[in-house]
């Protein structure tokens, strides 16, 4: 051993790195606030735009404040053509990889991007909050041969989305379960994306630096990932009857139950309540309540877990939820990514106000002076 007397933090699991105000998780109880505000009141009142104005400034908005944030919001829904060229040429990646590399490529279309001022910074994440569903409709569309579609300033962003997406003005129901989709992702915590934009914060790169990061971190099935995985595992249970033996045999064989545990939370995770009861009902009103009886048979299997603090997270009823709104499988992380912007941007906002390096530290445990030979002698 050369570093001998070190403890090692493996994961960063219940380490405290930096103070904030942006959102908190009792993870004991299963709550959750962002700027103070419970989510329970947030999920039931609250708009997405409302929500991003909340988690970026800090305050919830006056009706004006609302109402100018919202233009600001709409005005920069747009792509430069540039963006759209771009996303032809990488339509066949995963629909992240191209979310990320476009809001990397946007960096080149802002002014502002050097500017690391927290005014700067909201106005760029009020940008990218706007555009990053315009980036994953025009890609859903463009991979099917279609042209994108222009933003409608009449639309709210959840509203929008699905508009960009299929071309029709969608039912009022559906943008209200985007909507709140998106109200429920907005901010979490040091979650590992979080973690990984404040990396790229930290060492005074920029947001759009922040945001790609915070994207390519969220990609993983163990984050963001998770939402299409349990709508994957649903298809394959294809009847609630074969729930239960189905969850045995993955938990025999040593895999994990998609949806279910997470880091912080060791109760239910609250977002995964505020989808249960629009899911059940999405389901009557699309004429196929199955998945949501698939997924009521897993949580009934999951009971002895759930007594463990492994309970069911965001993503267990959202990926059924996006399914049922015809939305293609490969598509549900980068909703979640939408609805992160504000959280990443307030998040890096923090960062930068009282910004220090964070550089950890590795424990070296390999051998050290070993005998150099030449390459010509190995
Ligand atoms: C989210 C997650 C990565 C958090 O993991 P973590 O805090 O690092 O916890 P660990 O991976 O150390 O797991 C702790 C224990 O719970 C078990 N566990 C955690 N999640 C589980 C799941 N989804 N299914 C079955 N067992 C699970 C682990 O097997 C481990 O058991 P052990 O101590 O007997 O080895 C993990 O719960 C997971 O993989 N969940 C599934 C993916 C998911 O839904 N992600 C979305 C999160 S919002």
């Amino acid at each position: 051993m050369t570093e001998e007397g070190v403890t090692l933090y493996r994961g960063l699991r219940e380490v405290y790195i930096d103070r904030t105000t942006s959102s908190f998780i009792n993870g004991k109880e299963g709550k959750l606030y962002y700027r103070g505000y419970s989510i329970d009141d947030l999920a039931q009142n609250c708009g997405f735009e409302e929500i991003s104005y909340l988690v970026m400034m800090g305050e919830l908005p006056t009706a004006s404040e609302l109402e100018a944030f919202s233009k600001e919001l709409k005005s920069n829904m747009g792509l430069p053509q540039e963006i759209v060229d771009l996303i032809t040429i990488v339509k066949d990646a995963h629909p992240m990889d191209v979310l990320r590399t476009a809001i990397s490529a946007l960096a080149g279309f802002d002014s502002e991007v050097d500017d690391n001022s927290s005014e700067a910074t909201l106005r760029k994440g009020t940008k990218l909050t706007a555009q990053a569903p315009t980036i994953v409709a025009a890609h859903s569309r463009i991979r099917q041969g279609l042209d994108p579609i222009t933003p409608d300033p009449k639309l709210s962003i959840a509203a929008n989305f699905l508009y960009m997406l299929f071309g029709t003005v969608p039912d009022p129901e559906d943008a209200k379960l985007i909507d709140k989709d998106f109200v429920l992702h907005a901010e979490h915590g040091l979650n590992a994306s979080a973690f990984g934009a404040r990396v790229a914060a930290s060492t005074q790169a920029d947001l759009h630096c922040a945001v790609t990061t915070g994207i390519a971190v969220l990609k993983g099935p163990s984050h963001g990932g998770a939402a299409e995985s349990v709508m994957t595992m649903s298809l394959e249970i294809g009847d609630e009857s074969k729930a239960e033996q189905y969850i045995k045999d993955t938990l025999d064989g040593g895999g994990r139950i998609m949806g279910f545990g997470h880091r912080v939370y060791k109760a239910v995770d609250p977002r995964s309540l505020h989808l249960q009861d629009d899911l059940k009902a999405l389901g009557e009103r699309k004429g196929e309540p199955k998945w949501y009886s698939i997924l009521q048979k897993v949580l009934e299997a999951m009971q002895p877990y759930a007594r463990k603090g492994i309970c069911q997270n965001v993503d267990f009823f959202s990926g059924a939820m996006y399914f049922l709104l015809d939305i293609p499988e490969d598509l549900f992380i980068s909703i979640f990514a939408m609805g992160r912007i504000p959280g990443w941007t307030a998040q890096v906002v923090e960062q930068f106000d009282n910004n220090i390096l964070l550089r950890p530290r590795l424990q070296y445990v390999g051998e050290l002076d070993r005998k150099f030979i030449q390459i010509s002698d190995r």
